[in-house]
């Protein structure tokens, strides 16, 4: 056997005949696409085209191995945050040479494996996809997929021109490229992006080396089916009958999927692909790489990776957590209310494996509520995501009951009644005498502040253990808790909150108190800038359209009618109120006279069927309802549709600022997921810190610089509300942006 030490990749060759090139950066405890990488992969390949190549090679495959948990952990994200457009012909150089040690790797006459063992994502399954034969480990850990677009990117190392090649054009797009799923390896294996599967890490490198010697004296095991004469692509090319029908209405299919949004990988993904199907596999390849070049260097893929990668990977490996408090683990939890949010509550608690009482005022509420479980159980068993023993064993763990007595040494009370304060003191009083004597208080209040909820637990030592979580409905779908801390809320508390919403697999953003917590009031501003805009002459299509075509998940009107406007008017009371009490003069706000109108014409919302749109006998939405032109005659003439959609882009933004201002607020992070996660900021703009910090003016300038003086723009047209306050400008004037 002989070894050498390639720095990143390890070169072995056994008595057999096999090399294994094991993937091990020194430096790193994953493998990444870094400048050690490609040199020693360079080398690697290089050696071995030499070695098979030598007369009487004994050379009889190669098996790509990794001594890392996870097989190849994908490109550099962060340094990709650094180049700019003056970057690119160095960046296309580069990524070329790497495709042209896989090329070269693909194409040697011997049979080559990868032995996955860990996830294999973006560069990772790229480099495995340059192989003859994939074999996975099928575990938990492994997860294999091409999630590129999820991060404003494309899979720019041979990604895009391999699985059009092996899939054909449709599946590819469809199923791995354009919405990058992640598949497990059995599903990897289902959709042949995997040939093999083993049980355990330990039969990995043996089925490896087995699958080579069963293929070495099989010409067609060494070459890849892109290779190999007479090679037709799946589904056919596109100039292919098939292939013609299809492709025409591929572009306004993606538009619809992603509601006219901007998505600038997307539509590079399909070109590329498309484009690259037409020709030989190099000159594919060479244009995918540029596709990737535009994308790396521009903006829109700095704030989704500021945002789905950097933000996010803070965010759960605790960023915002609270230092020197030990891991918290909640054994039994009691819910207090069993309504459409404790229903809710109860069942991603029990799903983490918590022992659940979901108290109600009745046996039958509390029922009623566990029933909800049971549904979302019965739909994942018909779906074969679930075993009927699973289900049994999650719902086993609910109990419902009206009795406080059941709370008995309870660590955690999440409170999910009515909205009223009264209420709220009445629920914790009832359970308190029951509960461990340090149980975590929590309530699920969304408009009340957390500060002064606390003063209705009657033992004043107990405060600083109260503390808001703020869930979003539906509970088992939206992937947010706003963690609220009140003033005396202790660092202790904040800590152990942060580690139940982790173990309930949700992500944690942590906000000082305020009234509407970060969420609430940001989204609240954003609907009461759409409906004024109604009330101005905006043509209520327009409206919807510019706020989608943004990227926001729905159109102000939209959201109104789910809220219901009888609640706006409620939360408009309190806003007023406090504006009052700080002696302070609130602004005017065109929404107002717009919601009054339509209570006045009995059109409030969803739940009565009917508001800014009309609604069938099965609550189903039928269209926006006609008569509102009429109400709100549209100006004859409209504002810039650019005006529309970033009315309600900056007016949040400017809020967010607010946020961090007053201190709710101290990360970026926090403001970037909240945003996306809780309130449909649109994804690709990042957030709405990074919509300020890395905004793209029309005339392509970027920054905190080029957000104000849009910002001041809006203010001139339209009104005060958009002048950016002192602190902004400060930001900009340090060249700061705001903490991490
Ligand atoms: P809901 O009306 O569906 O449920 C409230 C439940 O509390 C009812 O089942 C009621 O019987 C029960 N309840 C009343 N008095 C009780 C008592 N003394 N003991 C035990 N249970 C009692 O309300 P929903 O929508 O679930 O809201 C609950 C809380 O969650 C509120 O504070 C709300 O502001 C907050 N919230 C609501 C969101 C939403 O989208 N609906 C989102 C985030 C928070």
């Amino acid at each position: 056997m002989s070894t050498q030490t390639e720095s990143a990749v390890r070169y072995e060759k056994d008595a057999d005949g096999i090399v294994t090139l094991t993937m091990d950066d020194p430096n790193a405890s994953a493998n990444t696409m870094n400048e050690a990488y490609a040199r020693a992969m360079e080398a690697a390949v290089d050696r071995l085209a030499e070695e098979v190549g030598a007369e009487g090679s004994d050379v009889k495959g190669v098996v790509i191995a990794s001594a890392k948990k996870t097989f190849f952990a994908g490109g550099d994200l962060k340094g990709m945050m650094q180049v700019t457009k003056a970057d690119s012909e160095r960046i296309f150089a580069e990524v070329e040479g790497m495709k042209a040690t896989l090329r070269k790797l693909e194409t040697l006459p011997v049979p080559v494996v990868a032995a996955i063992n860990g996830a294999a994502l973006g560069g990772g399954l790229e480099i495995a996809l340059a192989t003859n034969h994939r074999i996975a480990v099928d575990a938990p850990s492994v997860q294999i997929g091409l999630p590129e677009a999820s991060l404003g990117l494309l899979p720019g190392g041979g990604g895009v021109t391999r699985t059009v090649r092996m899939f054909g054009l449709q599946t590819a797009l469809m199923e791995i490229l354009l919405q990058g799923p992640r598949f497990k390896a059995s599903a990897a294996k289902e959709k042949g992006l995997v040939d093999e599967l083993v049980a355990t890490q330990e039969e990995l490198l043996p089925a490896a080396k087995a699958w080579i010697q069963a293929n070495a004296d099989i010409e067609d095991a060494a070459k890849q089916p892109w290779d190999r004469p007479g090679y037709k692509m799946p589904g056919g090319k596109p100039s292919s009958p098939a292939m013609a029908a299809f492709l025409p209405a591929f572009p306004a299919l993606l538009r619809k999927q992603l509601k006219g949004a901007d998505y600038p990988a997307q539509k590079a993904i399909l070109q590329a692909a498309v484009e690259g199907a037409s020709t030989d596999f190099d000159t594919a390849s060479r244009v995918e790489s540029r596709y990737f070049v535009s994308l790396v260097t521009g903006q829109n893929a700095k704030n989704m990776i500021q945002a789905f990668f950097l933000d996010l990977s803070a965010i759960n490996s605790g960023s915002l957590r609270p230092e020197g408090v030990e891991k918290y683990v909640a054994k039994k939890v009691v819910v207090l209310g069993a309504g459409m949010m404790g229903a809710g509550i109860a069942y991603v608690c029990a799903r983490a494996g918590m022992e659940v009482v979901l108290k109600d005022v009745t046996i039958e509420n509390a029922e009623k509520g566990k029933n909800y479980s049971a549904k979302i159980n019965e739909k994942a068993i018909s779906r074969g995501k679930l075993t009927q023993e699973k289900s049994d064993e999650l719902l086993g763990r609910i109990t419902p009951t009206a009795d406080p007595a059941d709370a008995a040494g309870a660590d955690m009370v999440i409170e999910a009644v009515f909205e009223d304060p009264a209420l709220k003191a009445k629920v914790f009083a009832e359970v308190m005498p029951h509960l461990s004597p340090d149980a975590l208080l929590c309530s699920n209040t969304s408009t009340l502040p957390i500060t002064e909820l606390a003063t209705g637990i009657e033992d004043a030592d107990a405060r600083d253990r109260f503390i808001g979580l703020h869930f979003f409905s539906p509970v088992d779908k939206m992937p947010l808790v706003e963690i609220i801390r009140g003033k005396e809320t202790s660092d202790e508390a904040l800590a152990k909150a942060y580690d139940v919403v982790l173990a309930i697999k949700k992500t944690p953003i942590v906000v000082n108190d305020s009234r509407g917590f970060y969420t609430s009031r940001v989204i609240g501003v954003q609907i009461n800038e759409g409906l004024a805009m109604l009330g101005e002459g905006v043509h209520p299509v327009s409206l919807e359209r510019a706020a989608t075509q943004a990227g926001f998940p729905v159109g102000p009107l939209q959201i109104s009618d789910e809220l219901n406007l009888e609640l706006m008017v409620k939360i408009r009371k309190q806003t007023l109120a406090a504006y009052e009490a700080a002696g302070v003069e609130a602004p005017k706000d065109g929404a107002y006279p717009v919601v009054d109108k339509m209570i006045e014409l009995g059109r409030s919302s969803r739940l009565v069927g009917k508001g800014f749109y009309d609604y069938d006998e099965s609550g189903k939405r039928a269209g926006i309802w006609e008569g509102l032109t009429e109400v709100f005659p549209p100006a004859e003439q409209q504002i810039p549709f650019v005006d529309i959609q970033e009315r309600m882009l900056f007016i949040e933004a400017l809020e967010t600022a607010k946020c961090f201002e007053e201190g709710v607020l101290t990360s970026a992070a926090a403001a970037n997921i909240g945003s996306i996660f809780g309130i449909g900021f649109p994804a690709r703009l990042g957030g709405a810190a990074q919509f300020i910090t890395g905004y793209e003016a029309a005339d392509g300038s970027i920054g905190i610089e080029a957000f104000l003086k849009r910002a001041n723009e809006l203010a001139e047209a339209y009104g005060d509300r958009f002048t950016p306050s002192a602190y902004l400008e400060e930001l900009a004037a340090k060249g700061e942006g705001f903490p991490a």
